[in-house]
């Protein structure tokens, strides 16, 4: 947790920097987060080593009319002392028309500020609605809920947006603060499993929540150890029988639900 202390700060910088040594090189930020100041953080963990990272920010949906979006591109590059944004995306769907932020991040790629336009949090009609108010560019991910305890999006938005060649990435994957515990089912299969590969529970999990090859995640950490631990979570396959026992513990919802977002 980066409780705004000069020391939690450095330490979060640290992790950042570490990820980076250990190939964890999709740094996310938003404009939303600490007021700018999160993005402010990045900018100094990122010094000299912008060739490294892919940087995805997100501007808030209040500041998202044609103008707004220009001009809040132009502070977060300003925070982030970088002269372009990898990935730019709308938080999530607001009350300005989305097809006005499009083209505002239209724009922005065509100036060279932007090189991927995407979204996040938005379901399907929302996706839908946002790639068709792109007339060069390609949406090219959407950014949502998933953890083990969350998997609707597995349902018909992973389909939607594999079909259409836009990347799912997953926030949140240990559920915020609410990785289940060994105290529970599920926390006892994944513990089982983890013991098999050498590994530990919330390897595993990311491991799991990204065996589907259009589907990215971004776990947080703010301490080295942990961002050396998640740094292991890939390169390594869970065998079938494994995939399916989580798959049992872990249930995709046999309904439809509307998306959530935290
Ligand atoms: N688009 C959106 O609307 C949206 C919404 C929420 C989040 N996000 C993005 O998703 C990222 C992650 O989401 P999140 O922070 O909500 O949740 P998360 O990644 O599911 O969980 C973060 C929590 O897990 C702990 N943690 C991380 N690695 C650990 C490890 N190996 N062992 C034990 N604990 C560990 C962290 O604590 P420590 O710091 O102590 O390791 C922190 O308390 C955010 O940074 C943000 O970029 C996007």
């Amino acid at each position: 947790m980066i409780d705004g202390s000069h020391e939690s700060e450095r330490l979060a910088i640290e992790a950042i920097r570490l990820g980076l040594d250990l190939g964890l090189t999709h740094v996310d930020t938003a404009e939303m987060y600490g007021n700018g100041r999160v993005e402010k953080m990045v900018g100094e963990a990122i010094t000299g080593r912008r060739d490294e990272v892919f940087l995805t920010s997100k501007i808030l949906p209040s500041n998202a009319s044609y103008e707004g979006t220009l001009r809040a591109c132009e502070r977060t590059l300003k925070r982030l002392k970088t002269e372009w944004l990898d990935l730019y995306l709308l938080h999530w769907p607001g009350s300005y028309p989305i097809k006005e932020t499009m083209q505002a991040m239209e724009k922005l790629v065509s100036e060279g500020l932007v090189r991927f336009i995407g979204v996040s949090n938005f379901d399907v009609e929302d996706v839908v609605a946002a790639k068709r108010s792109l007339k060069d560019e390609q949406l090219t991910c959407n950014q949502v809920l998933h953890h083990l305890q969350y998997r609707g999006i597995e349902r018909r938005l992973l389909q939607y947006c594999t079909e259409n060649e836009i990347a799912v990435v997953g926030y949140s994957p240990f559920g915020h603060d609410n990785f289940p515990s060994l105290q529970t089912a599920g926390g006892q299969v994944l513990m089982e499993i983890a013991n098999r590969y050498g590994s530990t529970p919330r390897q595993v999990a990311l491991n799991f929540l990204t065996h589907n090859p259009n589907i990215f995640t971004i776990p947080k950490t703010t301490q080295l150890m942990h961002a050396r631990e998640n740094s292991e979570s890939v390169s390594w396959k869970l065998s079938a029988e494994d995939l399916a026992s989580i798959d049992r513990m872990f249930p995709i919802p046999d309904q439809d639900a509307p998306l959530e977002m935290i």
